[in-house]
């Protein structure tokens, strides 16, 4: 039956149904049993995890078993610099930060100017490189712990992903490439090889460590078809396979099925985001709100098709009792839409000063992080 919805790393199209896509990419959903365990180790539990928007993963219980046996793992994410980061691409790195620190986990993150030059989002190959440097403070600003992490620029760290990218690239055939991605004869040859990039840093910290470590890797479920290739070739170079931990992909401020865009700037919140443009953009955002304050008073609102309830629920009422309270007051009606989205906005613009804090702090602790040599 063909699909309504398309998701691959570069196109996400349509309504995504996730319980849909757990089969189709055959992967396993989070259940409760699963985060009894994650909460074992970590206390309570991130609230992404608790709302169901880490909803899917591979392998995670056998990650857990091996660190339950004293086998640490290593975390890995990555991102494609994007002259706008907004709060969607933010996500992976929130999370990533705090099972760091959760489990004392190194964590090595790919910043990919290969691939987003390659597919297109940037002219030149200077420009992509620039605003990953850029995209960088942003990553630190995040959270991690710099004993504990690697950040890296493809172009600039290549020569320790090549000899390895050669191993992973002799073993994906064009018609496996084809399958997955969906590639065609137009598709260029850097982006018929670049699934090789985003696989190798998976084996780093083996490499590094000169045994095998088990590596996790959470990302949003588009990317998963890379490591899907990944796992598949991953014993035959005599590693592990890489487990993963898969997030829904946080809305856009015009409905649950829009998409943040960087190039269409009111669909989303950026982290460089003026005060003002914040709350412009939230001020304009789809609800679920009644025609009228009569009627919202009378019969409530729709917290579920509302984009500024999904902002609530991702990040900002990290309380279960805030976001509780919010859900209830808008169903009954005592919360309006204006109220609402004015509080949200609060909330956005304090997220959005302590951010830009912090990213201007990282430019003098860039080296701390990022590992050329
Ligand atoms: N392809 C990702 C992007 O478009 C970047 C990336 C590289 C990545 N390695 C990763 C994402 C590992 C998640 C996990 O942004």
């Amino acid at each position: 039956m063909p699909e309504d919805f398309v998701v691959t790393p570069w196109e996400v199209r349509g309504k995504v149904d996730y319980d849909r896509l757990v089969e189709q990419f055959g992967t396993q959903r989070i259940d409760a049993a699963l985060l009894d365990r994650i909460r074992r180790h970590t206390g309570e539990l991130h609230p992404l995890l608790k709302r169901g928007l880490y909803f899917s993963h591979r392998d995670l219980n056998w990650v857990l078993d091996e660190y339950e046996k004293g086998h640490p793992f290593t975390l890995y994410t990555g991102r494609g610099p994007s002259s706008a980061m907004h709060l969607g691409h933010m996500i992976p790195f929130f999370f990533t930060a705090w099972l760091q620190k959760h489990f004392r986990a190194k964590a090595w993150i790919e910043i990919t100017d290969d691939e987003k030059f390659l597919f297109r989002d940037f002219d030149t190959l200077e420009d992509a490189t620039r605003v990953g440097r850029d995209n960088i403070l942003d990553v630190i600003a995040a959270g991690f712990d710099p004993k504990l992490t690697r950040i890296f620029l493809d172009t600039e760290y290549i020569h320790h992903l090549y000899p390895m990218a050669m191993n992973v690239a002799k073993r994906i055939t064009f018609s496996t490439a084809r399958a997955v991605f969906g590639f065609d004869a137009s598709n260029n040859l850097g982006q018929i090889f670049y699934t090789a990039l985003q696989s190798v840093p998976c084996f780093l910290e083996s490499v590094e460590q000169g045994h095998n470590v088990p590596c996790l890797i959470p990302c949003g479920i588009d990317q998963d078809p890379h490591f899907r290739v990944t796992r598949d070739i991953a014993e035959s170079l005599g590693f592990y396979k890489p487990a993963l931990i898969h997030n829904k992909m946080m809305p856009g401020l015009k409905g649950l099925d829009s998409k943040m865009s960087s190039s269409a700037p009111d669909t989303a919140i950026f982290v460089t985001d003026t005060e003002q443009q914040a709350r412009t953009k939230i001020r304009d955002a789809f609800t679920g709100g009644r025609a009228t304050v009569e009627e919202q008073r009378r019969l409530g609102a729709n917290p579920y098709i509302c984009s500024v309830f999904a902002y609530y629920t991702y990040l900002f009422a990290p309380q279960d009792e805030h976001l509780a309270e919010v859900e209830r007051t808008c169903k009954s009606g005592e919360r309006l839409c204006g109220d609402c989205k004015a509080e949200l906005a609060d909330h956005v613009v304090a997220f959005l000063g302590n951010h830009q804090e912090r990213r201007e702090r990282a430019k003098d602790r860039v080296e701390e992080f990022v590992v050329r040599d």
